[in-house]
């Protein structure tokens, strides 16, 4: 699968850009500020229909404009399809694929599997679990058909249950709710669990690469004592949940630990080698991903050179061509990619106060 049209209109700084985009490395380059980024943001919110920098949608709009609009052509198994999404000011949004339009942005997510890895990834590793979570659940969503309907159920019953406690209810009132939620949480942590194992399979093989000597592991914690069944905690922990206010423990809380022996990773490794590691990550998923549905993600890894040693740039973009996947990868000079590449790239773009151009025939020098 991958993307062989992108046409973007007043995202961010790029007025108007209309691109051909090749199937496998794509490089963007340019000064600071040009749009590298924002051409990468545009793709991911094609996918997404959210940005993966800014929680306020409007902000990617152009200044003084009032809507953006940005559209795709993608190949996948000799099928065409076409990606519109149109993004106003006021928050509405449409999308339309193939001309139809889609009322489920799970819908796009599903059509278009994206792997960003940017220099904020590293949030994936030092800040809290919902990082984490959005990164197990982004395979458990993928591979799984059951998952999106599971978890949103889950988190529709805790919220109705969270307003229960608030209310400060007995136990018997929301007994009904808690049934249904245990089933639920169990799906979606059996899902989970199951992803975790398979990741960590294709993840070995990568680490040993990337970080040789380095005894890397990766586990699931699914959110509540690993002793206790779910009903039961539930129903002796209530007296807390009731001072707490909401549900303390649970699949909301699930999280994937990753430690260097005893100590967390984000301790025992450098920043280089964390970057390392969170590309690990993601190109694990990606090929688990191919193998598990035989569909390829679409990678964007803003700023790849930057933290990497030349030999650590080469591994790593070997490893990202294994995957068989569409690249787009982002530097401020190109000799930074080029350099350690042993066939040039199949497209190379130049980006400039948001005016992007294509690069004929890029040769090694
Ligand atoms: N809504 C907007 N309208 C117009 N311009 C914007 C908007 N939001 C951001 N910009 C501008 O877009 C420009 C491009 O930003 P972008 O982050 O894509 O640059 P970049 O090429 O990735 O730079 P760097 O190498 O520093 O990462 C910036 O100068 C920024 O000020
Ligand atoms: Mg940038």
């Amino acid at each position: 699968m991958s993307l062989s049209r992108l046409h973007i209109d007043r995202f961010r700084n790029i007025t108007n850009a209309q691109l051909q985009l090749g199937d496998g490395l794509n490089l963007i380059y340019g000064q600071n500020g040009s749009g590298k980024t924002s051409i990468l943001e545009a793709i991911y919110f094609l996918g997404m229909g959210r940005s993966f920098r800014s929680h306020l949608s409007q902000r990617v709009i152009q200044n003084n404009q009032d809507d953006l609009t940005l559209f795709a052509q993608m190949e996948q198994a000799e099928q065409v399809y076409k990606i519109g999404l149109r993004r106003f000011r006021s928050g509405d949004i449409q999308v339309k694929i193939n001309g139809d339009k889609i009322k489920r942005l799970s819908t796009l997510a599903e059509t278009l599997p994206i792997q960003v890895i940017t220099p904020e990834s590293f949030s994936l590793l030092f800040e809290g679990p919902k990082a984490r979570r959005q990164f197990i659940d982004w395979g458990a969503f993928h591979t799984n058909p059951h998952f999106y309907d599971a978890w949103t159920k889950v988190r529709r019953i805790l919220k109705h249950r969270n307003q229960l406690l608030k209310n400060e209810v007995s136990y018997q009132q929301v007994q009904h709710w808690d049934k249904e939620l245990i089933r639920y949480a169990e799906l979606v942590t059996d899902i989970r669990k199951q992803y975790v194992g398979s990741l960590n399979e294709r993840l070995k093989g990568i680490i040993e690469e990337f970080l040789p000597q380095v005894d890397v592991k990766v586990s699931f914690t699914r959110g509540w004592d690993s002793k206790t069944d779910y009903q039961t905690l539930l129903e002796t922990q209530y007296p807390r949940d009731l001072a707490a206010g909401h549900t303390t423990s649970g699949p909301h809380k699930a999280d994937l630990r990753l430690r260097v022996g005893t100590l967390p990773v984000q301790d025992a490794l450098s920043r280089g080698q964390l970057k390392l590691l969170v590309c690990a990550l993601r190109i694990a998923q990606g090929k688990l991903l191919k193998q598990q549905i035989d569909k390829n993600s679409i990678y964007l890894v803003d700023d790849l050179p930057s933290e990497l040693d030349a030999k650590h740039r080469q591994l790593l973009l070997q490893q990202l061509s294994d995957t068989g996947a569409q690249i787009f990868v982002t530097a401020i000079e190109p000799a930074a990619i080029t350099d350690s590449l042993g066939t040039p790239p199949v497209k190379m773009f130049h980006v400039e106060h948001g005016r992007v151009t294509v690069i004929e025939k890029p040769l090694r020098e």
